[in-house]
């Protein structure tokens, strides 16, 4: 019986990756951190036949618009995979963009939502692994966070992190590389879009996109008002005459729009300290409040948060690229982190 193989050196290959899959982005790294892909979490595929049409950043710009024949999927959901076939066709995809000569080992690192479920997060190993994966090892978001943060988590001292994702906002209080209470709630900056979505069909009687709330909530929208001005213009339909509709519009239109979310988002973090050892709360009122994820971008979020809890408050550098980060770290063994990892 004759072997054969594509590319006989490829079995001698393995690549080690760092994953974060989130509710709206992937981003994939090599253990050096060098960025592989960044891309939508979103698969377009035909219904009936199951063939994929378009991933990542194409596959998003079908969103609202497809036909009845396409579907437009976003298989994970606030950090868990709600249609397993979907996220497993998604990953392999990008896989095969990062590594088109397929045969080599892939070893991945990939970042889990703290507060998920055992069983959610062996569902989540199994889907790398159908997707391609020869090994799968898991960390922590809030750790990774961390450590692609630049916090020093080893140390005896109380730290204190909130993440702010596209579908989930995560407190957490780590310590000597542990997490020692983490909350998580739906507070993403999905529902941030959803909320100035809301303000804006108040106000103007207007029924906007998906896309066009986010891009309203990236350019107009704040938590402490900006210095300077800034405008936009908004496409949509007139929800009365479904006419369409081009407003010009400055941040002042959004004033209070994201009042809801950010109250929310204090008492998350109230929550969390509250179930938090007392002499770790001292500490935080040292190391302050770091914040990670894509939503910790919006227009003052920070100093709103920080004044409202009477801590001082940082973004993290590339907010939405610590925890991949994080994890590249956790892939090298000169750094030391691989004890961060799920056993
Ligand atoms: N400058 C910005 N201002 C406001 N929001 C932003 C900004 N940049 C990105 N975002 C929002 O951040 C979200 C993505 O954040 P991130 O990539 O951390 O989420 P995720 O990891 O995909 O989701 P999750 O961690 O909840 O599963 C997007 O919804 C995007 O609209
Ligand atoms: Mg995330």
């Amino acid at each position: 019986m004759s072997l054969r193989l594509r590319n006989p050196l490829n079995l001698l290959r393995s690549h080690a990756i760092a994953l974060d899959v989130g509710s709206g982005r992937t981003r994939i790294t090599n253990p050096l951190s060098e960025v592989l892909l960044d891309e939508p979490t979103v698969i377009a595929i035909e219904h009936g036949t199951g063939a994929v049409i378009a991933t990542g950043t194409e596959a998003k710009s079908y969103l609202g618009k497809a036909p009845e024949r396409i579907q437009v999927i976003r298989p994970i959901q606030a950090g868990v995979i709600t249609d397993f076939d979907s996220a497993k066709a998604l990953l392999r995809a990008f896989f095969k963009h990062i590594f088109p000569d397929d045969g080599s080992r892939l070893k991945v690192c990939a970042v889990v939502s703290h507060g998920v479920t055992e069983l959610e997060k062996r569902t989540f190993a199994d889907c790398c692994k159908a997707a391609g994966a020869g090994k799968v090892e898991l960390v922590d978001t809030p750790l990774a966070a961390a450590v692609g943060a630049g916090l020093d988590i080893r140390q005896p001292k109380g730290r204190l992190v909130l993440g702010i994702g596209a579908g989930l906002a995560e407190a957490s209080v780590l310590c000597l590389s542990d997490v020692v209470h983490s909350e998580s709630a739906h507070i993403g900056a999905e529902l941030f879009h959803e909320a100035v979505a809301q303000h804006l069909a108040a106000r103007y009687k207007v029924a906007i996109g998906e896309n066009m709330a986010e891009q309203a909530t990236l350019h107009l929208a704040w938590m402490e008002r900006p210095e300077e001005l800034r405008r936009m213009t908004l496409t949509g339909k007139y929800s009365g005459s479904g006419t369409p509709c081009a407003l010009e519009l400055t941040d002042n239109d959004l004033e209070g729009a994201l009042d809801v979310p950010l109250r929310a988002l204090e008492e998350l973090v109230r929550k969390t300290m509250d179930q938090t050892p007392a002499e770790l709360v001292a500490d935080i009122a040292d190391t302050g409040l770091t914040l990670y994820g894509g939503g910790a971008q919006v227009h003052g979020l920070d100093s709103a948060l920080g004044r409202r809890l009477g801590l001082r408050t940082r973004v993290a550098p590339e907010p939405a690229m610590v925890a991949v980060l994080g994890a590249a770290a956790a892939l090298r063994p000169d750094l030391d982190f691989r004890k961060l990892l799920i056993k």
